[in-house]
């Protein structure tokens, strides 16, 4: 299994994955299956390689299938410029439980390290999803509160953890 920066080639490849996560994960993910596949393929290019270096996407790969990828968002604007937000962390089922998800989040945490603009880094996790806030937790995210009725789904509203950690503070995962 390797892990690697996704450019234009992989954009089909994430793109499939993504809507299997959406569609196999509906609680995970507040975007639906049917809103992402409405979108088109330069989309998802620009999701996993933006030229502008504003979102940036990395993929699991066992042989050449995308098993998992997570992405990284980044401020533009100039006052919110050293903040970073990861997205989009999926990985399927027959891997889970492998490591696959503590890689990702160790390359997009490489990834932020080597800007030096960027000090901190966020994200949002849906309350009640115990395998993805060990995993953040692990990873050195700290819970800062919870956006009640954050989704509204079949199941009725969920709320969402919002969690972060500073990029600098070493608390790469422990083996
Ligand atoms: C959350 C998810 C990405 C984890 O990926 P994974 O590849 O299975 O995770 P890993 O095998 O790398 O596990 C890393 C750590 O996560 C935690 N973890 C992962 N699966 C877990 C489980 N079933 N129960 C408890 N902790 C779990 C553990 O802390 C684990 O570290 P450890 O093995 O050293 O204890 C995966 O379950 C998934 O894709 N879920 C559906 C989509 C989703 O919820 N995405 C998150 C959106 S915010």
């Amino acid at each position: 299994m390797k892990v690697l920066a996704l450019g234009a080639e992989h954009a089909a490849q994430y793109r499939e994955l993504m809507l299997h996560g959406y569609q196999h994960a509906p609680d995970a993910f507040t975007s639906t299956p049917e809103e992402r596949a409405a979108m088109p393929l330069a989309w998802w290019v620009e999701r996993a390689a933006d030229p502008a270096g504003n979102s940036v996407a990395f993929g699991a790969f066992a042989d050449d299938q995308l098993i998992g990828s997570v992405a990284i968002e980044l401020s533009p604007r100039l006052k919110t410029r050293h903040k970073a937000h990861l997205i989009g962390m999926y990985v399927l089922d027959s891997w889970r439980g492998k490591g696959v998800g503590r890689q990702l989040i160790d390359r997009a945490l490489e990834h932020v390290k080597a800007d030096s603009a960027i000090s901190l880094i966020t994200l949002t996790v849906t309350e009640g999803n115990a395998e993805a806030i060990a995993l953040y937790t692990r990873a050195g995210f700290q819970v800062f509160g919870i956006e009640p009725m954050a989704m509204l789904t079949p199941s009725g509203y969920k709320g969402k953890v919002h969690m972060w950690r500073e990029v600098a503070c070493d608390t790469a995962m422990r083996e």
